[in-house]
């Protein structure tokens, strides 16, 4: 396994690639690897003969500077499951090798970036769109793969490789769920065993709004008890609670007919911060 850390090295390493039939898959990551990582890179290597993935804690995405400095950071331990799972590549540059000059550009994806996590966590969605704009620069793939858990983030990257013409395909790759249904997130690793267990609320809250929902409530109706069941817990600081389009993360009042519709949800547990989201009608 290649591990490199300059935008050189990795121009190299694609030039020595045999020129016919490869199909580079790309996987980016802040690192903190967990099973839901090695989903993606498990998809990756389906789907193409060369694989990379890039940990880089990228500043610019960070609204919040001790979210930033508390984020994990696990290298060793990452590159080991990354060998274990044959990755081809990883690239692992430093602030400097990414930005070697403080980006000017903004990118604004409107409306898609007014609410959720974009308005939650201003200027999130440029760092996002940047560092996602340079890496698919630098490392070229046919493919990269995304989670699903990170909903926006996804819809924000389709605009992106659409609005600027990245010769890319971009692949969608469904939650991972520990098995009483928290989904695998790196910010995991920083919940106790108390907060841990208060954070199954999303899940809960996501799954039962679902049902209502297909069982023909109200909306507005299920969501005040959503807003209870947070009140009720204490330690949990719920941010939003939204039914949204699925893929233009317009905000919805209730099931509206032949639109993919999802459930997505932010909140505080014991101070750390997490997302979770379930599709309601594909
Ligand atoms: O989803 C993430 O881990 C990050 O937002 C990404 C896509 C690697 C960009 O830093």
């Amino acid at each position: 396994m290649h591990i490199l850390h300059t935008k050189e090295a990795v121009k190299s390493f694609r030039q020595n690639l045999p020129k016919d039939q490869i199909t580079i898959g790309f996987v980016p990551t802040m690192g903190a690897l967990h099973k839901g990582h090695l989903e993606l890179v498990k998809k990756a290597k389906e789907s193409a003969n060369v694989v990379v993935v890039s940990i880089f804690v990228n500043p610019t995405q960070f609204n919040n500077l001790n979210d930033f400095s508390n984020y994990p950071k696990t290298l060793d331990k990452d590159l080991e499951m990354l060998r274990n799972m044959e990755v081809d590549c990883v690239f692992v540059p430093d602030s400097q090798e990414i930005y070697p000059n403080q980006p000017k550009l903004k990118i604004d994806f409107g409306d898609l970036e007014r609410v959720l996590e974009g308005s939650f966590r201003p200027g999130h969605f440029n760092g996002v769109g940047i560092v996602v704009s340079k890496l698919l620069n630098i490392v070229k793939p046919h493919k990269a793969f995304f989670g699903q858990k990170d909903l926006q983030q996804v819809a924000v990257i389709k605009r992106l490789v659409e609005d600027l013409s990245f010769d890319v395909e971009i692949s969608v790759v469904p939650t991972v769920r520990e098995e009483d249904g928290l989904a695998l997130s790196s910010r995991n690793l920083r919940l106790g065993q108390e907060d841990r267990l208060k954070s199954l609320i999303l899940f809960k809250a996501l799954t039962f709004s679902k049902a209502e929902l297909l069982a023909g409530r109200h909306w507005l109706d299920i969501r005040n008890d959503v807003n209870m069941m947070f009140v009720e817990q204490q330690g949990v600081d719920l941010e939003y609670f939204e039914l949204v389009h699925s893929n233009e993360m317009r905000i919805l009042d209730g099931l509206v007919p032949e639109i993919p519709i999802s459930l997505c949800a932010a909140a505080y547990v014991g101070g750390v911060r997490l997302i979770d989201n379930i599709s309601v009608i594909d």
